[in-house]
């Protein structure tokens, strides 16, 4: 009811006439034409959590003629994960990846066929699976291991590259191109990889040597997958893994997936997954290094396990609970996809805010691992952060969001996290590593955020037994 004391008419909210929605607060500091852009090239995370702080969950930046929001914090990236795709639209950032993929799989069909696609794979990474991947991943590691002698030095990130290509592959795709990696396929994936820079971000069909490159790479990646699939209908092998389950497979309305589908689908699956597992693979090694103290509670763990186990195992993977809170404060402090990023189609409203259609609208892992409300002393390597009572990733929906979330959410957050306990579980047990030079800085300038390069550690051959029999 309305209030007419003092003679002012004091309205209830009901009665009040609707607030105008206004634009989000604009980032200070823009420039003319460049908006944010030098700042942001920089250093992107210190600024964007300059803008969560001086703003907070929503802000406006510009980058050159591009509009951005920031959306920040667990409510916000609730609203974000659960908007619409005709809304919040994934397809026109990831445009660059279909000269990659191919013609009709993933970003470069309807949502709907997306999900069916990638649909087609969960199969491949139920439990069954995870037990023989868990054997392929420590099968991998010692062959590594193995071929690195008694001594020596490596480039932690070109390792862990070289290491997760080869368990991707076997585990991700089938063994006959694990096969290949060292005779064709790695080369042609790496020209795949160069493939995706700044240019062909805005222009992914200019024609640069580098798309060139690419494009022969793509070729070339369909041949050998085209071959193996060919063969495998001649000989009717059936193994069981990524490609069979696609070569297997019906859309809804019955039809098979041709060849180059079935490749495309295998790219996507190996682009999102081989890469970042390295990345972080590497930081989880780097910070392990940093902490010495945590480093000899992941050890005595899996003296504990393999004191019992003997074998690595799923089972024996999961019950280290130590390096598996190494490997999430990892997530926390290093997110490989330090920003995820869509494009909003039609008009957003959040917290009385309006963010107009045609912008493109993030939420950044990066900005928000290190909120100081949700994650305490946020900058140091914590991982006991996890342990209860504290708890931390528990405490608030969407507080981690190293794998994304909503429709879009990673599928093989599972298969990384076991990914990289099985090679730090092996490299811990067979050498010490030193890192002798600084602590390295993140390079922002990949699309995924790994250290700056090089990044050499040494390392030399442990003289006690092997945890495992
Ligand atoms: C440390 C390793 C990994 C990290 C940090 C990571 C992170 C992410 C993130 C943040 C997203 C969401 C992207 C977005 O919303 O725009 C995503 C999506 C995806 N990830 Fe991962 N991922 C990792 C490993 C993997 C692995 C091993 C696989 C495959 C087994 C995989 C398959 C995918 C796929 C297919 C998508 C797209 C899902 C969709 O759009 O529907 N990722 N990942």
């Amino acid at each position: 009811m309305a209030n007419r004391a003092h003679g002012a008419a004091t309205l209830s909210p009901a009665e009040l006439p609707p607030r105008p929605e206004t634009a989000a607060p604009a980032l200070a500091g823009g420039w003319p034409l460049l908006g944010n852009l030098p700042e942001f090239q920089r250093d992107p995370v210190a600024m964007l959590s300059r803008g969560w702080r001086e703003h907070g969950e929503l802000f406006r930046f510009r980058l050159g003629p591009r509009k951005f929001v920031l959306f920040t914090g667990p409510e916000a990236h609730d609203f974000y994960f659960r908007a619409p795709e005709d809304e919040l639209d994934a397809k026109p950032v990831y445009r660059f990846t279909v000269p990659i993929f191919g013609r009709g799989v993933a970003y470069d069909t309807s949502p709907e066929i997306m999900a069916e696609q990638l649909g087609f794979l969960f199969p491949a990474l139920r439990e069954a699976a995870m037990r023989k991947f868990a054997l392929i991943m420590f099968d991998e590691t010692k062959r590594f291991a193995d071929a690195l002698g008694a001594e020596g030095e490596i480039d932690l990130p070109h390792a862990m590259n070289e290491l997760t290509v080869k368990i991707a592959s076997r585990c991700l795709i089938g063994q006959e191109v694990r096969d290949r990696v060292d005779t064709g396929f790695a080369e042609a994936y790496h020209g795949l990889q160069n493939g995706i820079n700044t240019l062909g971000f805005f222009l992914p069909r200019l024609p640069t040597a580098a798309h060139r490159n690419r494009d022969r790479a793509r070729r070339k990646v369909a041949e050998l997958f085209g071959g193996i699939m060919a063969a495998r209908r001649r000989s009717g092998a059936d193994p069981d893994d990524f490609m069979q389950t696609l070569m297997q497979a019906r859309y809804k309305d019955g039809r098979a997936l041709s060849d180059d589908e079935i490749t495309g689908i295998l790219l996507t699956v190996l682009f999102a997954g081989q890469h970042t597992s390295a990345v972080l693979a590497t930081w989880t090694g780097l910070e392990l290094l940093r902490e010495p103290s945590y480093l000899a509670r992941v050890r005595d763990e899996a003296e504990d396990v393999y004191g019992e186990a003997g074998a690595m195992s799923l089972d024996s993977l999961q019950q280290q609970v130590a390096l598996d809170r190494a490997v999430r404060e990892c997530e926390r402090l290093h997110p490989p996809l330090i920003l995820l990023i869509r494009k909003v189609l039609k008009p957003l409203r959040y917290g009385g805010r309006l963010v107009p259609a045609g912008t493109m609208a993030m939420v950044s892992p990066a900005v928000s691992h290190r909120l100081p409300h949700l994650f305490d002393d946020p900058e140091r390597f914590v991982p006991d952060r996890f342990a209860p009572p504290a708890s931390e990733d528990k405490q608030h929906h969407y507080a981690l969001i190293g794998f994304g979330g909503g429709k879009h959410a990673c599928m093989g957050k599972h298969f990384a996290y076991q990914q990289l306990k099985a090679i730090w579980t092996v490299l811990l047990d067979r050498f010490d590593f030193f890192l002798d030079a600084e602590f390295p800085r993140p390079n922002y300038g990949s699309w995924v955020t790994g250290p700056e390069t090089p990044c050499r550690v040494r390392y030399s051959r442990r003289s006690g037994p092997s945890v495992f029999r």
